[in-house]
């Protein structure tokens, strides 16, 4: 073991001296050892009688022993020997705290006669002690807006070794984000500061671990650690994004009231109301339209109905704005998709109730159809029923004539019920039935009916004289004399002339 001895010469002082041979014969000097702490219990520190000038055979005789302040005895005499010992193993840290130099005191002292001597023991620090840090983890909050070069302090850690054997430095696990420096502060002990070198990006990184250690001055170092954890406090530095700028939809014209029409949906990559984004209708032009959306899903439904003959497709402007107020844009295109949603319809223009038998082709009617639906659905067939003498003739657009096919024989059918059906292609086929009835007239009919209820004698005459032509008419055209016929034919016509 090494031991250094140190002979420190004191100032003399009158009245001190005086003091001390008066109550203590003291010698005038103090004599220092000095030994790192930690050494073994038992270990030989000086030889105290031969430093001292003491015979060791007087020892022992005059009673001789330590004297240490408090109850502790830290160091033994060997009286045998005149060698200083340790009674135990000295903490320095124990002993003196951070107090430097850790010097203890103590005196030899003689009982017979009376005589003291000063010394002292240095006791140097060894690196027996990491630096620590109080906490596992500290926690920081930084705004992603923090520009960089900001310093941000940290907590220093402990280390109960002194000088050198203290904290000396701190660095910190490699990241592209901060590097740490150690400062001094004036009290000799090394503050750490995290300095920003990047600006930090919640979006790309929410949060960093870091691992900061704290170095002593020992050879070698001793290291503690603790993790720093930055949280990446969010800022609104992002407006809501649309996933598609454009979106195109096809919606059937019969689709029913709050049925979905599309779902539209924004992203907002800042965090909390920031990255909360509320749907709404861009107000354009037409303020009504059939639309709502869903504030929170972004489910756009009909809230109307939609009708392809009056409004083929829609162009609906949806905004998304986030908690801070930034807003992002998107346009959704709706199609009408017509759906055979109409009848045809037949709007008749001219009519004949009756028809003269024995002509060619005589116009019974004039009509025209249309059907609102568009394509397939709006496209039209018109027939009659097939056993009829009567021919559908398409005319000017949606126009058609309904005409005899073949002279109209009274004596055979004297009235004909006509359907005039009007189909569309449309799926579900939807048709439009139109009946008229024809009544053939018989170009030599001349009723004998009565026309008034009173007449005068020639009236009278003439009535009933029309009314015995009419029989014998009847009587003729049975018996298909053509001759007879002719003549009341002609008679027939002098008549009605006369009626007139
Ligand atoms: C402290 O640590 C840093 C980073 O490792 C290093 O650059 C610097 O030289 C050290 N300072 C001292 C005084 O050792
Ligand atoms: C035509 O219809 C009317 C009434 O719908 C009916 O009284 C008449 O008998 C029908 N005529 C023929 C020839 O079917
Ligand atoms: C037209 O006449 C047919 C045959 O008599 C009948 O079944 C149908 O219901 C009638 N249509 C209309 C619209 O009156």
């Amino acid at each position: 073991m090494e031991t250094a001895l140190a002979k420190t010469p004191q100032k003399r002082q009158v009245i001190f001296l005086a003091l001390l041979l008066l109550l203590w014969e003291a010698g005038s000097e103090t004599i220092r050892y000095s030994m790192p702490e930690e050494t073994g219990s038992g270990s030989f520190v000086a030889n105290l009688a031969k430093d001292l000038g003491l015979r060791v055979g007087e020892l022992a005789p005059r009673g001789a022993r330590i004297h240490y302040k408090g109850n502790k005895q830290l160091l033994q005499l060997d009286i045998k020997t005149g060698s200083l010992l340790l009674s135990e193993k000295l903490d320095r840290e124990v002993l003196c705290g951070a107090t430097d130099p850790c010097i203890l005191q103590f005196q030899l002292l003689l009982e017979n006669p009376v005589q003291f001597f000063q010394a002292d023991l240095q006791l140097t620090d060894i690196n027996d002690h990491s630096p620590e840090f109080l906490e596992r983890e500290m926690l920081l909050k930084i705004p992603e807006s923090v520009q960089p070069g900001t310093v941000f302090p940290l907590k220093i850690a402990q280390d109960l070794d002194i000088g050198s054997n203290t904290v000396q430095n701190y660095t910190i696990s490699p990241n592209s984000y901060f590097h740490v420096v150690a400062h001094n502060r004036g009290d000799g002990r090394k503050y750490p500061e995290l300095v920003l070198d990047k600006a930090l990006d919640r979006e790309e990184q929410p949060e960093l671990s870091l691992t900061l250690t704290a170095l002593d001055g020992g050879a070698p170092p001793r290291s503690g650690t603790t993790t720093i954890r930055i949280e990446v406090v969010d800022i609104n530095d992002n407006a809501p994004e649309f996933l598609q700028s454009l979106y195109e939809v096809q919606v059937p014209e019969n689709s029913p009231l709050n049925s979905l029409v599309v779902r539209v949906s924004a992203r907002d990559l800042d965090a909390g109301t920031y990255g909360t984004v509320a749907y709404t209708l861009f107000q354009g032009d037409e303020v009504t339209q059939p639309f709502v959306i869903d504030e929170i899903t972004g489910d756009i439904r009909l809230k109307k109905a939609l009708d392809f003959e009056t409004t083929q497709y829609y162009n609906v402007e949806i905004a998304a704005t986030d908690g801070g107020g930034l807003s992002g844009k998107c346009t959704v295109i709706i199609q009408v998709v017509d759906v055979n949603d109409n009848a045809p319809e037949l709007t008749m223009s001219t009519l004949t109730s009756s028809t003269p038998e024995n002509s060619p082709e005589i116009v019974v009617a004039i009509f025209s159809v249309s059907d609102p639906d568009s394509g397939d659905n709006g496209k039209m067939v018109c027939s009659i029923q097939n056993d009829l003498p009567f021919l559908l003739k398409p005319t000017f657009k949606n126009f058609y004539t309904l005409v005899t096919e073949s002279p109209l024989d009274r004596e055979t059918r004297s009235e004909y019920n006509i359907t005039i059906t009007v189909t569309d292609m449309g799926t579900p086929r939807l048709k439009t039935e139109h009946n008229i009835t024809v009544l053939v007239s018989d170009v030599n009919d001349n009723a004998p009916a009565f026309t008034q209820t009173s007449y005068t004698s020639k009236n009278l005459i003439l009535t009933l004289f029309d009314y015995l032509l009419n029989l014998m008419w009847v009587h003729t055209v049975k018996g298909h004399n053509k001759a007879r016929c002719l003549f009341f034919q002609r008679y027939y016509y002098l008549h009605t002339s006369v009626g007139k």
